[in-house]
């Protein structure tokens, strides 16, 4: 099968795509022919240091996967051969979805109906499995919420996540996406380059926030801080620069969040995105061979929405 190889880890990485050996699948385990791999930034992290998530050259990337089921290892079977599916492989060490097959462990496989685009798909599970568990976390707060990070991949899904949950999503995202941000749920949406960015988030929360959802990191959240109500949440999925003494007094809580494996959330994720009530924002859809380019427009943030592989 064609493979994109990371030969070496970097900045720029350097990807080979070549011919590998098809991988077979071990006991409890399926080889997705690839539709589409959807790409993360925690992607293009791993292309430049391979240390946090242990990889070594020779290996492929991609956690995303949406394809249909090529063949299966001995086990357990939910599935036949030919389904539609979309996944997130083994989270950190697993990957393999830049390729023309990968192999998933089937209990983290979600089943897709037959009409289901895979390329929306495979920009699905990681996102919004992450979105998925920031909303666990924040829903019982209450029911305004600061979303910093609003117009990124876990951003766009949070919005659709939470607005179904009937949460006021107070959005934070550039203006260019805007319209997007309000499509997929934001009740207001700020553009943070402005000076009174925090105070107009503020005053179209009514006054204060019950909750702050971070994916980003740095300065946004402790400066919204002080809006945050007693006893309200924060959780961040990137890090955030916080002021704990005030966390203490106003009895706020932190939640650090790290997505993790989990089979059932892919499959609610699944049964979210085939009925519509889930919808991707899939803006670059590039081949194998372009796996490079697509890294770059994922740092740069100039797709402004998920960028895509397809073999
Ligand atoms: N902990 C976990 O489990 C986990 C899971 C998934 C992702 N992550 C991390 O979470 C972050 C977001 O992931 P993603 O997939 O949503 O990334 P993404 O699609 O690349 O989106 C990036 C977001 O960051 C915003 N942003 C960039 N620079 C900013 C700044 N200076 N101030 C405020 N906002 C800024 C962008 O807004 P504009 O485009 O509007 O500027 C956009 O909303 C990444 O760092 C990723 O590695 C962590």
């Amino acid at each position: 099968m064609q493979a994109v190889i990371v030969e070496e880890f970097g900045d720029p990485p350097r990807f080979v795509l070549r011919d590998v050996p098809t991988p077979e699948p071990g006991p409890g385990q399926v080889r997705i022919k690839v539709a589409a791999a959807g790409i993360n930034p925690v992607d293009t992290y791993n292309a430049k240091d391979r240390s946090w998530a242990g990889l070594s050259p020779g290996c492929i990337l991609g956690y995303d996967i949406a394809g249909v089921i090529d063949t299966f290892g001995t086990g357990y079977r939910d599935y036949v051969v030919g389904h539609k599916v979309m996944a997130m492989t083994a989270f950190p060490l697993g990957q393999g979805g830049y390729a023309e097959y990968a192999i998933v462990d089937e209990q983290l496989m979600a089943p897709l109906p037959d009409d289901a685009d895979l390329v929306a798909a495979s920009s699905v599970p990681l996102a919004a499995g992450t979105a998925w568990e920031v909303l666990q976390k924040l829903e019982p707060a209450g029911a305004t919420m600061l979303v910093v990070g609003a117009s990124g991949g876990v951003g766009l899904f949070l919005l659709q996540l939470a607005a179904a949950a009937g949460i006021r999503v107070i959005a934070l995202g550039q203006e260019r996406s805007h319209d997007v941000m309000r499509q997929h749920g934001a009740a207001a949406c700020i553009d943070y380059r402005s000076a009174d960015a925090i105070a107009r988030a503020k005053d179209a929360a009514g006054g204060s926030f019950d909750s702050i959802a971070d994916l980003v990191g740095g300065p946004l959240t402790g400066q919204a801080q002080p809006y945050l109500r007693d006893e309200g949440v924060i959780a961040a999925i990137a890090g955030p620069e916080l002021d704990v003494d005030q966390m203490i007094d106003a009895n706020q809580s932190f939640h650090g969040i790290l997505i993790r494996d989990n089979g059932d959330r892919v499959r609610h994720l699944a049964e979210l995105f085939a009925s519509g009530r889930l919808k991707t924002h899939v803006t670059r859809v590039l081949p194998l061979a372009e796996a490079l380019e697509a890294h770059r427009l994922v740092d740069s943030g100039e797709a402004g929405g998920k960028v895509v592989l397809t073999p």
